[in-house]
């Protein structure tokens, strides 16, 4: 089988650089569902249908275990699909398929502690608060998905997110760096007016800001550490194929990238990011 990686464009590359650096030999196919991005400003239902629809074309693509490399999908989507869809579509085709997000990585990665772990009691005195920003389509934000589970985990974490209405549509876009940085900027000063200071650590909750991580880093305070959710993704599906030996990744190394919009290369923005130009195939 391969790896199957999907977002709705390009974001999910970010991921799957993580993934194909940890895990060499393994095949993949990322699917990049162009024809429908961004996601992040639709309905919630409308979401879970592309993302269903998306994993679909996957599974047929010969993946049986698929990473949703995009917060919005997994924020909105991947609980619903893991409840509802997956056990009778397993049993349709007959396979042991799965499907897993990026979220439970970047909470494991931004509390230090296992997903399994929450807290027993509260109450006691917090000494130092840490102010976690998270960066986020309106979709993500909406869901509140980061602020509700690293409050279950630790006390000491105060979670402030920031949605960006237009980033992921503008660097699926391949906007020139001078309109980014200017979005960038703003979100950053937004989220920094909410708080009454600028975050203490930051995560980039969409996978498309990720490619324009330079920026954040830029113009958030000298030093503010960003959580790495392509790297605490690939570590925990190495883990994950460890656990689970029914998912063999493959040895070929193969890589397939398919897009359900216009076929051919992506923008410079990718280029830059990805250190060479990148052909998709129509699906
Ligand atoms: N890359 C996606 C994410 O991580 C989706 C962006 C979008 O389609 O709005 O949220």
């Amino acid at each position: 089988m391969a790896i199957g990686v999907f977002d709705s464009g390009i974001g999910g590359l970010s991921v799957h650089h993580a993934l194909v650096a940890r895990l060499p030999r393994a095949d993949f196919v990322y699917l990049a569902d162009q024809a429908n991005t961004p996601y992040g400003g639709r309905p919630g239902e409308e979401i879970v249908d592309l993302v269903r629809a998306g994993c679909d074309r996957l599974f047929a693509a010969g993946c049986d275990l698929v990473i949703l490399a995009c917060n919005t999908a997994a924020a909105v989507a991947l609980r619903r699909l893991q409840q509802t869809w997956l056990p009778d579509h397993r049993r349709a085709l007959g396979r042991r398929i799965n499907v897993l997000g990026i979220i439970v990585p970047t909470i494991e990665a931004a509390t230090g502690l296992p997903w399994e772990h929450e807290l027993e009691h509260r109450g006691d005195k917090v000494e130092q608060l840490d102010v976690l920003g998270v960066f986020s389509t309106p979709a993500t934000a909406r869901s509140r998905v980061y602020e509700i589970e690293i409050d279950k985990r630790r006390q000491d974490v105060a979670v402030f997110s920031e949605a960006c209405p237009e980033l992921a549509r503008l660097i699926e876009g391949g906007a020139p760096a001078g309109e980014l940085k200017g979005v960038v900027e703003s979100h950053v000063r937004g989220l920094t007016r909410r708080i009454g200071r600028p975050p203490d650590r930051a995560i980039l909750g969409c996978t498309h800001y990720e490619i324009t991580a330079d920026l954040f880093r830029a113009a958030l305070p000298a030093g503010t550490p960003l959580i790495h959710q392509p790297g605490a993704t690939a570590d925990a599906i190495e883990r994950y194929l460890v656990r689970h030996a029914e998912y063999d990744p493959g040895q070929g190394g193969a890589r397939r990238f398919l897009t359900t919009g216009r076929p051919g290369a992506q923008n410079g923005l990718v280029e830059r990011f990805w250190g060479a130009p990148l052909v998709f195939d129509s699906l």
